[in-house]
């Protein structure tokens, strides 16, 4: 066993036994101490720390083997007791067992054996068990350093959050300028421009844009994710919004041939943000369009599904591999499909989609299949619980 000598405390009225143990023990090169009842075991047991494991005999005068289990568990210790008994004494032994003792020895022609065994079995578990306590303790202090490198981390997100609004906020303003100023000269406000002209001033106002369009959903993503989303809510129609948008998206539609189709139910009106709800309908109805071949159609549905309004936008674009699936709602997320007109691709459209609707109360979902389009769908409770 261990290099350091193991310690064994033999308590028997019987001199004989005593010897006889302390012997075998010896040989088997542990330490012997002895005691002849159980006040005097508790009082050498005291007075020693090196006592390793205690080996006790059950009936002897003054204190029993089994009080002086309990008035060594109620000091506090948890060393091994090994409890002796003779053939007839078994259920002594197990009301020996639950009060505290680890094994239990019959006093036979055997005993030579087995308390070498018995000691080597006890002296494992409680090693055992001593080390399972050492680890539970590192493993503690490991959550701590985790929960503290944790808090530092939100900390750094936090900050990454407040920098990306700053700076997101602070560029808007010089780009609607250029977007807006180039526009103005597009118009020849200021006189007839050469075919150069116009043609540089449209990539300028075109880039600005989509500048414009960047920083716009860097700093909703700042915004949200620094939990100040604050929904503006109006009892309003989910309908007239939706065909407003359709009105807007089907002028990009066009260029691409794709033709938008409508099947909107009349649902009653609920509570929602009529802005951010128009921005999630672009977001999609953008994407389905982004996303599909020139010539095909795209399908807007407006149903009351008795718990909840839903909007869905099919495509029938590519469709979406199902193990990328579950980075669609991600932030930065670009996936296999890519844009089939050219059209700018930062993968954070459907981030703030999933934002704005579930600070609705409401979720979005995808229907995806390689080769048959994709339908993303998203609910509003229908009874203003947002
Ligand atoms: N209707 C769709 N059909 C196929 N793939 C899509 C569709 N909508 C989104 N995706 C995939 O999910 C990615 C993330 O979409 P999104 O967050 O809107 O970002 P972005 O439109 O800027 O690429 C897209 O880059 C694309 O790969
Ligand atoms: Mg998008």
């Amino acid at each position: 066993m261990d290099s350091q000598k193991i310690k064994t405390l033999i308590v028997d009225d019987d001199p004989f036994v005593r010897d006889m143990l302390g012997m075998i023990l010896q040989s088997g090169d542990y330490g012997v101490e002895t005691a002849e009842n159980g006040i005097d075991a508790v009082e050498k047991f005291k007075a020693d720390a090196g006592i390793n494991i205690i080996i006790s005999d059950m009936n002897m005068p003054g204190m029993s083997g089994l009080e002086l289990i309990k008035a060594i568990r109620d000091g506090g210790s948890d060393v091994p007791i090994i409890i002796l008994t003779g053939n007839n004494e078994i259920s002594i032994a197990v009301e020996a067992i639950r009060s505290g003792a680890n094994d239990y020895l019959l006093k036979d022609e055997n005993i030579q054996d087995t308390i070498i065994l018995s000691v080597e079995r006890v002296m494992e578990k409680y090693h055992l068990k001593m080390q399972n306590i050492r680890l539970m303790a590192d493993l503690a202090e490991k959550n701590k350093e985790l929960e503290k490198s944790n808090a530092e981390l939100k900390e750094l997100n936090n900050l990454k959050n407040k920098f990306l609004g700053i700076a997101a906020h602070d560029l808007r303003n010089p780009l609607t300028a250029i977007s807006g100023l180039s526009e103005i000269l597009i118009g020849e406000a200021f006189g007839p421009l050469t075919a150069e002209q116009g043609e540089y001033l449209s990539i300028i106002n075109g880039t600005s844009n989509e500048m414009l369009g960047l920083v716009n959903d860097l700093l909703d993503v700042s915004i949200i994710e620094s939990g100040k989303l604050d929904l503006v809510l109006k009892k309003d129609s989910l309908k007239s919004i939706l065909e407003n948008r359709m009105k807007i998206s089907s002028i990009i539609a066009q260029r691409k041939n794709i033709t938008i189709n409508a099947d909107l139910h009349d649902v009653p009106d609920t509570l929602f943000d009529p802005n951010r709800i128009a921005q999630v309908m672009d977001n999609l109805i953008g994407n389905a369009i982004k996303f599909s071949p020139t010539g095909s159609h795209v399908y807007i549905t407006l149903e009351n599904k008795g718990d909840a309004l839903q909007v869905g936008v099919k495509d029938e674009g590519p469709g979406i591999p199902d193990d990328e699936k579950a980075k669609l709602f991600g932030e930065f997320q670009r996936l296999s499909v890519q844009p089939t007109g050219g059209e700018k691709s930062t993968g954070l459209g459907l981030a703030i989609v999933k934002k704005i609707v579930n600070a609705h109360g409401g979720d979005v979902r995808v229907e995806s299949a390689v080769g048959s389009g994709t339908t993303f769908y998203f609910t509003i409770p229908p009874d203003g619980r947002a």
